[in-house]
C-alpha cells in the first residue's frame, strides 16, 4: 500500500556536527570523512553512503542508493566541532588514539588541526578514570547549560551553518538509574537549579541541544537524553533524539546470530562473552561504575531477542555473562571471544565459538556519520522525540514506555528502510511475495 509522501525540507547550506568528546571514535569519524572527500577512501560501513533501498516489486528492479532516495546532506556539507576535557586538536587526538595510520593521517592533517575542542562540561564524579584541563568553570549546572548553549550558537554563527546536530561520543558515565529528578521536565529543571547529583554532564549537553532546537543522539550507554524529562523537552521543542550505545562489535554479532538460532528453535543454555580492549574507552570502562553502564547495555540484548518468557524450554535457563578487560597493548584493536552453548533435537548439546578481531573505532565511525545525516533528515522531515527507526545503530535502542526494544538487526534494518519508504510515499515492503504467485 502506498502512502502520500511527507514533506521533507531540502538540505541547503552547511550542516554542523558537534561532537561531545573528541576521542578515538570522533577523530576516526572526522578523519575518515575528510579522507573520503579527498577520494582517498570509500565510506565502507556506512548505510547512508553505500546502501541501496528496494522500491516496489522485485520485478521492477528499482534499487536506488539511499542517499539519492532521501534528501541527505552530502559529506561536503559537513562542518565539525567538538568539546573535550583535553585541549588537543583532532589531529593530535587522532595520533593519541592510534587508530588511523600516520601516512593517511598526514593527508588530512590541516583539516583535523582546524578542529579544536571547546572546554567541556565535565565532572569527575561520573568518569573517575579521567581528568583534563579543558573544562568550563561555572557557578553551577544551570550556568554550564547556558555556556553550552552559547557554544552551539557561536559554532553555528562562526561557520555560517544552516543546521546542526549534537552527538555524544564522550566517555561512558557511571551507572545511574532514572530517579525523581528525571521524571518530568519541571523536576529536571528544579534539580538542575539545585545542582543535584542526578543531573550528569551528558544530560546537560542534551538539555542544551534540545533547548537550542538541535537534534541529539547518544553513542554511549549512559542515560543522556533517555529520561522522561528530556523526552518531554524533545517533544515540546519538536526535536528528534536517538540512542543509546553504538552497536559495533560483539553485540552486533550477537544481534545477528541470536535471531538466527531462535528462528530455527535451537536452545541456548549459555552465552559467555569476553573482550580485551586497550584504548581510553577501555580504561574508563575499567572503573566498575562505568562498566556497569556498559554491562547493562550489552546484557539486555539477548533477553529481548530470545524471549525466555515465550520459550522457557529453549532459553529459560540461559546464563549470559559479559566482560571487558582493559589490556593496553591492544589499543583500539579489540578482541572479543564468545562461547555459545546451544542445544538441538533431543537436547543434544553443541558449541559455537566466535573470535572477533575487530577495530572498535573503525566499526563505530560510519555509524556516527549515518546518525548525523539521518538525525538531520529526521529534523527536516519534521519528526520529533525518539527516532525508533534508528534502533539499527544501537545496543540499547530508546523506545516508548511500555514497549520492549527491537534488537534483531534484520528487523531493525527493515524498520529503517520502511520508514524511509513511507516518508517518500513508496509502498512498504512486507516480503510477503504473494503478488508474484497469481
Ligand atoms: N568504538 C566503539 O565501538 C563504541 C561502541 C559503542 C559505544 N562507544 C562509546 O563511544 C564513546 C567514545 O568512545 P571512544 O573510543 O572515542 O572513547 P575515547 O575515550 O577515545 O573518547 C572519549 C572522549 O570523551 C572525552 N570526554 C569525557 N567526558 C567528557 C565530557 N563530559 N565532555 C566532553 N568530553 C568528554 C574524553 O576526554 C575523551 O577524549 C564511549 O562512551 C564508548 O563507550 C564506542
Amino acid at each position: 500500500m502506498r502512502h502520500p509522501a511527507i514533506h521533507i525540507v531540502r538540505p541547503r547550506g552547511k550542516l554542523g556536527v558537534l561532537l561531545v568528546g573528541l576521542g578515538a571514535v570522533s577523530t576516526t569519524f572526522i578523519a575518515g570523512v575528510h579522507a573520503i572527500r579527498k577520494g582517498l577512501a570509500k565510506p565502507v560501513g556506512s548505510l547512508t553512503q553505500l546502501g541501496t533501498i528496494r522500491l516496489g516489486k522485485r520485478t521492477e528492479h528499482r534499487s536506488p542508493l539511499i542517499r539519492e532516495f532521501v534528501p541527505l546532506a552530502t559529506l561536503d556539507d559537513l562542518v565539525f566541532g567538538a568539546w573535550d576535557i583535553f585541549a588537543d586538536n583532532a589531529y593530535e587526538s587522532a595520533k593519541t588514539a592510534g587508530v588511523i595510520e600516520p601516512a593517511l593521517l598526514e593527508r588530512v592533517r590541516p583539516e583535523l588541526e582546524a578542529v579544536r575542542p571547546l572546554p567541556a562540561a565535565f565532572d569527575r564524579q561520573y568518569v573517575k578514570r579521567l581528568d583534563g584541563p579543558n573544562v568550563k568553570r561555572a557557578r553551577g549546572k544551570r550556568d554550564l547549560v547556558e555556556q553550552l548553549r552559547t557554544d552551539i550558537r557561536a559554532f553555528v554563527r562562526s561557520n555560517s551553518l544552516e543546521r546542526v546536530v549534537v552527538l555524544w561520543c564522550a566517555s561512558t558515565e557511571a551507572y545511574m538509574t532514572e530517579s525523581a529528578a528525571h521524571s518530568s521536565l519541571a523536576e529536571f529543571e528544579r534539580a538542575l537549579d539545585a545542582n543535584d547529583d542526578a543531573i550528569t554532564p551528558s544530560m546537560l549537553y542534551a538539555y542544551a541541544a534540545l533547548q537550542e532546537g538541535v537534534p541529539f543522539a547518544n553513542a554511549a550507554p549512559n542515560l543522556g537524553v533517555d529520561t522522561p524529562a528530556l523526552l518531554e523537552l524533545a517533544i515540546e521543542r519538536h526535536v528528534p533524539v536517538a540512542g543509546k550505545d553504538l552497536k559495533t562489535g560483539q553485540t552486533l554479532l550477537k544481534t545477528i546470530i541470536a535471531p538466527g538460532l531462535k528462528s530455527r528453535m535451537l536452545g541456548v543454555s549459555g552465552w559467555y562473552s569476553t573482550n580485551i580492549l586497550g584504548n581510553r574507552d577501555g580504561e574508563v570502562l575499567d572503573d566498575p561504575a562505568c562498566f556497569r553502564t556498559k554491562e547493562v547495555s550489552k546484557k539486555g540484548v539477548l533477553d529481548h531477542i530470545l524471549q525466555p518468557e515465550l520459550y522457557p524450554d529453549l532459553y529459560g535457563k540461559l546464563c549470559h555473562q559479559v566482560q571487558i578487560n582493559y589490556y593496553p597493548p591492544r589499543g583500539d584493536n579489540k578482541e572479543g571471544w564468545d562461547n555459545i552453548d546451544l542445544f538441538g533435537w533431543l537436547n543434544y548439546p553443541m558449541q559455537l565459538k566466535i573470535n572477533f578481531l575487530c577495530r572498535d573505532s573503525i566499526l563505530a565511525a560510519p555509524l556516527v556519520l549515518d546518525l548525523a545525516l539521518f538525525m538531520d533528515l529526521a529534523a527536516r522531515a519534521n519528526r520529533h522525540g525518539i527516532q525508533e527507526w534508528l534502533s539499527f545503530y544501537f545496543k540499547s535502542p530508546m523506545h516508548a514506555p511500555g514497549l520492549y526494544p527491537e534488537h534483531d538487526l534484520s528487523i531493525q534494518l527493515k524498520k529503517l528502510k520502511n520508514t524511509l519508504r513511507e516518508w517518500r510515499g513508496e509502498a512498504l515492503v512486507t516480503h510477503l511475495g504473494a503478488e508474484y504467485y497469481g
